[in-house]
């Protein structure tokens, strides 16, 4: 089911697929148990998906010009294995690695300042545009060094990773990540890195921080109708999930954990379903595990603690009003929108 990760029942769903199940329409074996995920991404047996090489075919086959999203890949460590992995993996950390407790606090500090603005008696909240966003936005200007804000049209460009949507958004996507890799051309003098890492962090952080965040204040939220905001126990860890699933084609033949993987075969690994507010039990396999483990988590989970540590200090109530998950997308969860209405 190429959107069973946005379906509203779809607990049940990894209940009765628990714990890996043969999906004949993804061709593909999907993953729901945390252990098995934790493995497979701890096995040396397993590679990352090829984006890359996928481009390059639909490129062939369309005579369609893919380039500015191929050489996105080629600087993704989550797309190489072997020396690029490495080598794309150690420039990315060492920019994140900069400075890293001072603007660990800075980003602390803005996170506090910014909840504290926005949740206050009479305002309507967005979660995605009003709280988010601006995360995003202060994050990458500090890391990258120029001002994000406004410096593309369409900001867009995380869903490169969808290998399911449709040649004309594939196109629209390629655009927004070729005007990306230009702006950042543009700015060369201020940026302490190449374009292409620019953009190709810009890629691994947008959807998955700004999906991330979101969704887990909303889920929160929703679990504690009634509840003043200062009286809500927040999980130290976000509940939920803006990257539902990740995917490792297998080497050679391979048994983990009892689950049999032929040589070639996909397995698709739902973080998702070891969320706790789907599966009903917390697990650490959001930011994956072994040597793609996220390099945006320290900082991300900080966002999260500083974000639920200052409502933790705001004595107002709240109501949840309208709240809709962007159509369409086969890679992310992320909402359109999540309005939320702060009163005494
Ligand atoms: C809450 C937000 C985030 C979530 C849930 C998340 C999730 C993940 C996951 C699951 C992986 C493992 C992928 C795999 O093993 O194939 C990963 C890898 C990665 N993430 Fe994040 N991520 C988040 C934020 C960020 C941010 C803000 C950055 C900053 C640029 C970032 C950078 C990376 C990088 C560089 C990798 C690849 C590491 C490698 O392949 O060696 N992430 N992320």
């Amino acid at each position: 089911m190429l959107t069973l990760h946005q379906q509203p029942d779809r607990a049940e769903t990894y209940r009765e697929r628990h714990p890996y199940r043969f999906d004949p329409v993804l061709n593909c074996i999907g993953v729901f148990d945390a252990d098995i995920v934790a493995a497979v991404f701890r096995s040396d047996k397993f590679d990352v998906v090829s984006f890359a090489d996928q481009y390059r075919y639909i490129c062939e086959k369309t005579d369609l010009d893919f380039a500015a999203t191929v050489a996105a890949f080629h600087h993704i460590p989550l797309a190489n294995e072997g020396a690029r992995h490495k080598e794309t993996r150690s420039e990315i950390a060492s920019i994140i690695g900069e400075d890293s407790r001072e603007r660990m606090r800075l980003m602390e500090d803005f996170v506090a300042e910014h909840t504290r603005r926005l949740f206050t008696a009479g305002n309507e909240i967005e979660l995605a545009d009003d709280l988010t966003k601006p995360i995003f936005l202060q994050l990458f200007s500090m890391w990258l060094g120029v001002d994000h804000d406004n410096l593309v049209d369409d900001p867009n460009f995380s869903q490169v990773f969808d290998m399911k949507m449709s040649l004309n958004r594939r196109k629209r996507i390629n655009r927004n990540v070729g005007e990306l890799t230009c702006a950042f051309h543009d700015r060369r003098e201020q940026i302490p890195t190449t374009p292409e890492y620019a953009t190709a962090m810009n890629i691994l952080g947008n959807d998955a921080l700004k999906g991330t965040i979101s969704l887990s204040l909303w889920n929160v939220l929703m679990h504690n109708q009634g509840v003043r905001l200062d009286s809500i126990r927040y999980p130290r860890n976000m509940p939920s999930t803006g990257v539902p699933f990740i995917e490792r084609v297998a080497r050679e033949d391979v048994e983990v954990n009892g689950m049999f993987v032929a040589q070639g075969q996909r397995v698709r690994l739902y973080l998702d379903a070891t969320a706790y507010y789907v599966s009903g039990a917390e697990h650490d396999v959001l930011f994956g595990k072994g040597k793609h483990v996220c390099l945006g988590k320290p900082m991300s989970l900080a966002i999260w603690r500083s974000l639920t540590a200052a409502l933790s200090a705001i004595p107002l109530h709240f109501t949840t009003g309208e709240m809709r998950m962007r159509a369409g997308d086969y890679a992310f969860n992320c909402m359109d929108y999540a309005r939320v209405k702060i009163h005494d």
